[in-house]
């Protein structure tokens, strides 16, 4: 077996950090550099004060002080760090293409094309190349194609290892992973890769495939649990129409074994980087293969995504009477999900989005999320001026300030700390009726309508 001395990771991100310093903190025998362009990113991954870090996930911080500087690094110099490797992750971004072909659903591959072509440029011995990145199925073709057309005379391998990990819980996932999946067709490079899980990995959990099933099953692996999420949340709606309570028959369902009680929390939609981009991904996958019916099957699942999120804004919208104008609606969350300072693919973003329209006067706090990414979100989606954002929406860091004097209350990300706020102070601050609008079934119907509130909540 291959033995090997020295990783290097390309892109520094939610993925390429926390990976690489659980590889580094398992295996003290192996050099782990982390590289990246992003200047800053790379600066806040070697600061000394640990809370700088740019992710934050629940026992980063530990791996990072145990490993870093000893065998974990992370820099600017890829070329150098790509040199030096015996095996090459590839955790770049892989973002829905924005324009051209495919637009809007595709997976955009210039950041995995560039790293290859630079791989291959400064290879100056074997290399085994593995995709960390989630990639469309048959990738790995494209890639060990530049790779053996643009070098000179070295050999490549390339593996497909995609990451499972989910955010807010990425340590625990990465310290216990349900299984571990490599693809590829070289036994000495899986060997290899093996080798390097099996540190902490129990060899039952680690599966190996061909580099098609491995790239495809991740596709699959999050369209399946986006699934469940938009299931729930289509039963929500029904629920809501016939009386039902839905975490009553998630849990009634979930308790048929062949079900499972996982992933049945219905909510005002989920974000996060992942799930609408893969799916989409999928479904442009079985267009291109003129797979119309499985394309419209997964196609779904977005679009009841959406509905969820515009939905729950619209809900708000008529409850209060049907005008938003002026009135200030307190933001409980960002995030796309509690434990993390994530915000992409937010439904917060879109529900905001929607009030904003309406001319409502949104305060937002979340714990983890600056005022900075608040209006950068909003901006990104064009929707309005970039002044106009500012002027509708207040970003504030104490949660009792964007309730003080608020219309209503609208629940976002399901942070535990919001449970243990002192609600008869919150109800004597707001205006009358006081609306909680719970996108995330949150908190307490019953200690809440005692109060006095006027209480909605998803599925009820
Ligand atoms: P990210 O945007 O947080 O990080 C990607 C990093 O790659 C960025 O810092 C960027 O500067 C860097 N980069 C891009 N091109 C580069 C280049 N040519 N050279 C050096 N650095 C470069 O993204 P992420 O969330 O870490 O996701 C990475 C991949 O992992 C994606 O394909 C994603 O779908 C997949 N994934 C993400 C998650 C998740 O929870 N975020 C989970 C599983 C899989
Ligand atoms: C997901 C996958 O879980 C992970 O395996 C993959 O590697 C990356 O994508 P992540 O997006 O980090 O992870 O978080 P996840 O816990 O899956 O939640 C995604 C979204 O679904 C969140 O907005 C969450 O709030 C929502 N969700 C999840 C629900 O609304 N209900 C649920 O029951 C579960």
């Amino acid at each position: 077996m291959k033995q090997i001395k020295k990783i290097t990771c390309i892109g520094a991100g939610y993925v390429g950090g926390p990976t690489m310093s659980v590889i580094a903190q398992k295996n003290p025998h192996i050099q782990v550099t982390v590289v990246d362009i992003n200047q800053a990113r790379i600066a806040a991954w070697n600061e000394e004060d640990l809370s700088k870090l740019p992710i934050y996930e629940k026992g980063l911080d530990a791996v990072v002080a145990e490993a870093r500087g000893r065998n974990l690094f992370f820099d600017t110099d890829v070329d150098k760090a790509i040199e030096e490797a015996d095996m090459i992750f590839i955790s770049v971004n892989t973002p829905t293409k924005t324009y051209g072909k495919g637009k809007g659903q595709a997976a955009d591959l210039k950041f995995i094309e560039l790293c290859a072509r630079q791989i291959a440029e400064v290879a100056k011995d074997d290399k085994i190349v593995v995709e960390k990145s989630t990639l469309p199925v048959r990738t790995a073709e494209t890639l060990k194609s530049i790779l053996d057309n643009t070098s000179s005379g070295v050999n490549f391998h390339v593996l497909s290892n995609p990451e499972f990990l989910a955010e807010g819980t990425a340590i625990a996932d990465l310290h216990n992973p349900d299984r571990v999946l490599i693809g590829g067709e070289n036994t000495e490079a899986i060997n290899a890769l093996v080798g390097i899980y099996a540190s902490w990995v129990p060899n039952e959990r680690i599966l190996t495939t061909n580099l098609w099933s491995s790239e495809l099953s991740k596709l699959v692996a999050n369209a399946f649990l986006a699934q469940r999420v938009s299931s729930i949340n289509a039963v929500s709606e029904l629920c809501e129409a016939t009386g039902a309570n839905v975490d009553e028959v998630a849990k009634a369902v979930g308790m048929d074994s062949r079900i499972g009680p996982k992933f049945l929390k219905a909510s005002v939609g989920f974000g996060g980087s992942c799930f609408q981009k893969d799916i989409l991904n999928l479904v442009y996958i079985a267009r291109s293969y003129n797979l119309h019916a499985v394309a419209d099957y997964w196609e779904q699942v977005i679009i009841m995504n959406d509905h969820q999120k515009t939905r729950f804004a619209e809900k708000i919208i008529q409850t209060m009477y049907n005008t938003v104008n002026g009135k200030q609606i307190a933001f409980l969350g960002w995030a796309f999900k509690k434990d993390t300072n994530d915000t992409r693919e937010s439904a917060a973003i879109y529900v905001a989005d929607h009030l904003l329209d309406e001319e409502a006067q949104v305060v937002v706090y979340d714990p983890k999320v600056s005022a900075a990414q608040v209006y950068k979100d909003l901006d990104a989606l064009g929707t309005r001026a970039p002044e106009a954002n500012r002027r509708l929406v207040k970003v504030v860091d104490n949660a009792y300030e964007a309730m003080d004097g608020a219309h209503a209350i609208a629940v976002l990300t399901e942070w535990e700390a919001f449970k243990t706020y002192d609600w008869a102070q919150i109800k004597e601050g707001m205006k009358k009726p006081a609306f909680v609008f719970d996108g995330r079934k949150l908190l307490d119907r019953k200690q809440l309508e005692e109060l006095g509130f006027k209480y909605y909540a998803i599925g009820e």
